[in-house]
C-alpha cells in the first residue's frame, strides 16, 4: 500500500449545511507520524470522522487503508475499523463493561480467543500503568485515566493505523507524557502510522512528523 490516505478535493459536511472541508488534498504514507491543528471548530474532528468512515464526503475521493470511503458498504466499514485504532475526543468507552472488557473489545471483534484478548488487554493496560484498575468501571476513573484505557484500548489489536482526536486534551502532565510515549512507541516499533489531532504539539517530541494547520475548510501543510 503506498497510502495510507489518499484524500482528493474532498469536500465534508453535515445534512445540507454549508460544508465544513473544502476541496482538501491529503496523502499519507505508511509509518507517518502526522499532526492537524487548527482552532476548535475548524473541522478537525469532521476530517477524523470522515477517515474512519462516520462521514461520507459529499465529492472528491478519499480512500483509506485501500478502502474507498465514498459509498462504502456495511462489510468494508467493518473491514476498515479492524485496520483503525481510533481515539474518540469523548473517549466512548462503554460504561457498563469493565476496564478489561473494554480492552478486550477490538480484540473480540476482531475474532480473537477470550483468553488471547484478556492477555493482550493486560498488556495493554500495564503499559499504561492502570493494570492495577482492570476490574473497575469507567465512571470509576478519573479523565486521565479513561483516557488512557481509550488509549489501550486502540492499540490493543496492533492497528495499521491510529486516529486520535485530542488524546492529550484536559490531561495532566503525566498522563500526557504517557500517551505521546506509547503514540511514538507504536510508530517506531510496531510501524503504526499515527494521525493526532491537537491543540499542542510537543516541543520535545524528538521525531520527524507531517503537520498539517486547518483554517476556514482548508487545509494547509506546514511541514
Ligand atoms: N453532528 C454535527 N452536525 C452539524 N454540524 C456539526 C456536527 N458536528 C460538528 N459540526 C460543525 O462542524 C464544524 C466543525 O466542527 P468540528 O469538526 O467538531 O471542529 P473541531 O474538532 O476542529 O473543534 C463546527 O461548525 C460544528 O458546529
Ligand atoms: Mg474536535
Amino acid at each position: 500500500m503506498e497510502h495510507v490516505i489518499n484524500a482528493n478535493k474532498i469536500t465534508i459536511g453535515y445534512g445540507k449545511d454549508e460544508p465544513v472541508i473544502t476541496e482538501v488534498d491529503m496523502a499519507i504514507k505508511p509509518h507517518e507520524f502526522v499532526f492537524i491543528t487548527g482552532k476548535s471548530g475548524s473541522g478537525k474532528s469532521t476530517i477524523l470522522k470522515s477517515l474512519y468512515g462516520e462521514l461520507s464526503p459529499f465529492s472528491g475521493s478519499l480512500n483509506v487503508c485501500g478502502v474507498d470511503i465514498k459509498n462504502i458498504s456495511t462489510s468494508n466499514l467493518n473491514l476498515l475499523r479492524r485496520y483503525l485504532g481510533i481515539v474518540f475526543q469523548d473517549y466512548r468507552l462503554i460504561n457498563e463493561w469493565s476496564v478489561e472488557k473494554n480492552v478486550m473489545l477490538p480484540l473480540m471483534i476482531g475474532g480473537f480467543s477470550k483468553g488471547v484478548s484478556l492477555k493482550q488487554a493486560h498488556k495493554l493496560l500495564k503499559h499504561v500503568n492502570l493494570l492495577h484498575k482492570a476490574d473497575k468501571y469507567p465512571m470509576e476513573l478519573s479523565g486521565g485515566e479513561q483516557q488512557r484505557v481509550a488509549m489501550a484500548r486502540a492499540l490493543a489489536h496492533n492497528p495499521v493505523m491510529i486516529l486520535a482526536d485530542e488524546p492529550t486534551g484536559n490531561l495532566d502532565e503525566y498522563s500526557s507524557e504517557l500517551i505521546w510515549d506509547l503514540l511514538k512507541n507504536a510508530r517506531d516499533h510496531l510501524g503504526t502510522t499515527v494521525v493526532v489531532v491537537t491543540h499542542h504539539i510537543p516541543p520535545t517530541l524528538g521525531i520527524d512528523y507531517k503537520h498539517y494547520f486547518l483554517e476556514s475548510g482548508v487545509l494547509y501543510e506546514v511541514s
